[in-house]
């Protein structure tokens, strides 16, 4: 057991300077909290794998402050990807690039690959810009579980196991980062995100998604090749997708419609969806017919994404047995939510 230091952002330096001690920090970002560790130091990357519990075979994400850093990780930045960086970076945008040979091998387990991306927090920037090198953060969590949103969440997960957390807000989008290919002549998207698929498309016509519910084909009007080669190509290309994810200790079961749901026992957990107009009436409709629920009706995608995680985390402290989760459309942000949801529900 370490002591596990309570950083607030008045006192950033101190975070920065264990870091640049290769010490383990984490730190918020817009999309999740992250465990950060200096890049390109070995020993501090691998502490990383021990804290989280994470399988050695499952890269991590670089964190940058300005594109010189980008020169220290990957030796070429093809023209979609400086396309992409163009147009989306700071944000939550992460670019799989042809790495630098003499990155930790850690950092990229054993790929010929390296995933980066520039947050565009501010207290991210601050705390990279400090510590002067890219930072690797995968999600700040044990391995397996939700991401964490807050920095009391990544406690939950990490008191002990790390040396600090600089205490922000809560993070802003709540589904981590969009991880995009570009390492072939067209865009492929390894995880779904914030930055969407039509919103890639715009930037990059022919771009098409790998992600399994999306039924692994190429995306309508673009020549892909079949869904049986993208499905051998994508887990050679994502290993982190071959792993359980974004799991709560409880059962998650996924619905359609609210007329679904029928009896429920007493204690359960019911997160949906519902328009402005009708959110209050939702929620007094369900807990009028689920007295003992926990209950969570949210009124977009946007307010979707930003609570899954943290509901899924109430109800574990709460030991709710079964979580119900209203299924949302495949278009936009809803794809990422989607991704999530059937992870789960794994
Ligand atoms: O929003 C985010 O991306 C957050 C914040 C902290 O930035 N980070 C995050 O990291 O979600 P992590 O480690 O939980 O997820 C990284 C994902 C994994 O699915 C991993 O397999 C993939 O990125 N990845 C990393 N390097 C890769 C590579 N070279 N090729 C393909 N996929 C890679
Ligand atoms: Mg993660």
């Amino acid at each position: 057991m370490r002591t596990t230091q309570r950083i607030t952002i008045e006192q950033i330096q101190t975070a920065a300077d264990l870091l640049i001690a290769g010490k383990l920090v984490a730190f918020p970002t817009e999309t999740v909290y992250g465990l950060g560790a200096d890049a390109l130091n070995p020993h501090a990357v691998k502490r990383i794998f021990e804290a989280k519990g994470r399988p050695s075979d499952n890269p991590l994400i670089a964190h940058i402050a300005s594109h010189e850093q980008l020169r220290q990780l990957a030796i070429e930045v093809s023209p979609l990807a400086k396309l992409l960086i163009e147009r989306f970076w700071p944000g939550p945008l992460t670019l799989v690039m042809d790495k630098d040979p003499d990155l930790p091998d850690d950092l990229t387990a054993g790929l010929d690959t390296v995933a980066v991306r520039m947050p565009e927090d501010p207290i991210a920037l601050d705390l990279i810009r400090r510590v002067g090198r890219p930072i690797v953060a995968p999600s700040a969590n044990r391995s397996g579980r939700p991401s964490a949103t807050t920095w009391e969440s990544v406690l939950i997960d990490l008191d002990g196991r790390i040396d600090g957390v600089l205490c922000g807000p809560p993070t802003r989008i709540g589904l981590e980062s969009t991880v995009v290919d570009t390492t072939t002549d067209e865009p492929v998207i390894l995880r779904h995100g914030a930055i969407t698929q039509e919103m890639i498309q715009r930037v990059w016509p022919s771009g098409r998604s790998s992600s399994t519910h999306l039924g692994l084909g190429p995306i309508p009007g673009s020549n892909g090749p079949a869904a049986s080669e993208v499905q051998v190509d994508f887990a050679r290309r994502s290993p982190g997708t071959r792993h359980r994810h974004y799991q709560p200790k409880a059962r998650v079961v996924l619905f359609d419609s609210i007329d679904q749901l029928g009896e429920l026992p007493l204690a359960v957990g019911i997160l949906a969806i519902a328009s402005k107009s009708d959110l209050h009436a939702i929620e007094s409709d369900l807990s009028g017919k689920y007295p003992g629920a926990k209950l969570c009706v949210c009124s977009s995608f946007d307010d979707y994404a930003g609570r899954l995680f943290e509901f899924f985390r109430e109800c574990d402290l709460e030991n709710v047995p079964t979580i119900y989760c209203q299924r949302v459309e495949l278009s936009g942000l809803g794809r990422a939510i989607m991704d999530r949801l059937d992870r789960a529900a794994g």
